[in-house]
């Protein structure tokens, strides 16, 4: 092909780019309050351009979407690794690899021990890297003088559950009984993750716990969790089922990846009918009680939803892994003796009700919890500093400063 061909095919790209860009963007919803619309637009245009890429070469039966989308965030992670360099270590804890960050060692530290947090990075259990969370673990790490082990767990649907979890436990496991060797005070110890990794965070909790594990860890912090996989009709789901970022779609999607390691359900999870009719009554009416929830949070578009039609068959196949405390913390049923908890949710995400409804469980059981309903966050905006960063750093700051109060 000639130059000349070429140019002019780039130029053309480039142009329905320069016209497509805003139309779509348009379309996009942005929520009330939130500080930066217009980079949130152009943010969503270029995400579901990805995807629309990922989709096409996995229709031409080349390469997974789950693929590509880990592909394009290993290229990005590895940018930039100057200003990276010094903070942050890839070392292995009995096999599982992980990433050690240390704090800025010129800072005052009276006793010589330090804080330390693990931290099981987002992604639905299937995409993301601790690369890529460096801009989400660094600001935390300097404003709370934190040591911070991000755990670089093997991911679905290769390794589905509960080969993520274990691969958290042993690395956390490893560090908690070793935190001398990094410095670290082994009791003061925070257990940390966003989005599918809050809920790696609430699984490690329950399983140390029950493992009477010793020292617990001091704090479990919870940002923008997935608590449960029984309901996706609950309010958030419904009000928040197009996005931004998170939507219903993409999140029984990558629910189905890591309960069976294929998309075998996931329709049926989206169309929340993959519970049988009495356990969804019997769930609805104990573990994910709508009607727990502030009345606030239950206006329309939603409605209160019909019990009827839970396909039993899906059920058989769902109901062992579903039902697991350690896939779907909500559904424990003694939550007595967990850490001190605090937990982030944003309005504007699918996943907001079931951290309100674990909050108030957790209290139900004596456990000492905080938390907040973010009324300007979006779900998975903490992981994208440079498009958000006011509404990131607001929210980051919230965290350190639970951290450094708490710890
Ligand atoms: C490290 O701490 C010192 C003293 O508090 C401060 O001046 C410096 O900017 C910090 N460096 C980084 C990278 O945060
Ligand atoms: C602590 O570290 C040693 C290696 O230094 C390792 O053999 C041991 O298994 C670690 N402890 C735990 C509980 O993983
Ligand atoms: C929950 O577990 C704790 C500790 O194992 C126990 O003391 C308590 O009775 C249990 N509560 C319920 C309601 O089962």
């Amino acid at each position: 092909m000639s130059i000349i061909i070429t140019i002019k095919l780039v130029g053309a790209f480039l142009a329905v780019l320069a016209v497509a860009i805003p139309i779509l963007g348009l379309r996009e919803r942005v929520p009330k309050g939130f500080s930066n619309g217009c980079r949130l637009r152009i943010f969503m245009v270029l995400v579901k351009m990805m995807l629309a890429v990922g989709w096409l070469l996995e229709r031409v039966h080349m390469l997974s979407i789950i693929y590509v989308t880990n592909l394009i965030l290993r290229i990005i992670s590895r940018m930039e690794p100057e200003k990276r360099k010094g903070r942050a270590k890839d070392t292995q804890f009995g096999g599982v690899v992980v990433r050690v960050y240390t704090p800025n060692l010129s800072a005052e530290n009276k006793d010589g021990l330090y804080p330390g947090m693990v931290f099981y990075h987002g992604g639905g259990w299937a995409i993301g890297n601790t690369w890529i969370y460096d801009d989400f673990v660094l600001p935390i790490v300097n404003a709370v003088d934190i040591v911070v082990v991000s755990v670089e767990y093997r991911l679905a649907p290769k390794f589905k559950y509960p080969i993520p979890l274990d691969d958290c436990l042993a690395a956390t496991k490893y560090f908690m009984k070793n935190a001398s060797k990094f410095n670290v005070d082994p009791n003061r110890i925070a257990i940390c993750g966003d989005s599918a990794g809050g809920n790696l965070a609430a699984a490690v909790c329950l399983k140390l716990r029950d493992e009477k594990f010793k020292p617990m860890p001091k704090l479990q912090v919870l940002i923008y969790p997935v608590l449960q996989s029984v309901d996706f009709a609950l309010p958030s789901m419904i009000q928040n089922a197009d996005g931004p970022l998170l939507t219903t779609y993409w999140l029984t999607y990558y629910t189905s990846l890591y309960a069976t390691g294929s998309l075998k359900y996931a329709q049926a999870m989206c169309e929340n009918r993959h519970v049988e009719e009495a356990t969804r009554k019997q769930l609805f009416d104990t573990y994910v009680n709508h009607d727990m929830l502030d009345m606030t949070y239950r206006s329309p578009p939603y409605r209160k939803p019909d019990m009827k039609g839970g396909d039993v068959e899906v059920w058989k196949n769902l109901k062992n892994v579903l039902l697991d405390p350690y896939f779907s913390p909500l559904l424990c049923n003694n939550l007595t003796g967990l850490p001190q908890t605090f937990i982030y949710a944003a309005k504007y995400d699918v996943l907001r009700d079931e951290a309100i409804l674990y909050a108030k469980r957790l209290k139900l059981y004596g456990v000492d919890v905080s938390y907040v309903v973010d009324e300007h966050a979006l779900h998975g905006m903490c992981s994208f500093r440079h498009f958000f960063p006011k509404d990131s750093y607001n929210a980051l700051n919230r965290i350190s400063k639970f951290l450094k109060e708490n710890l």
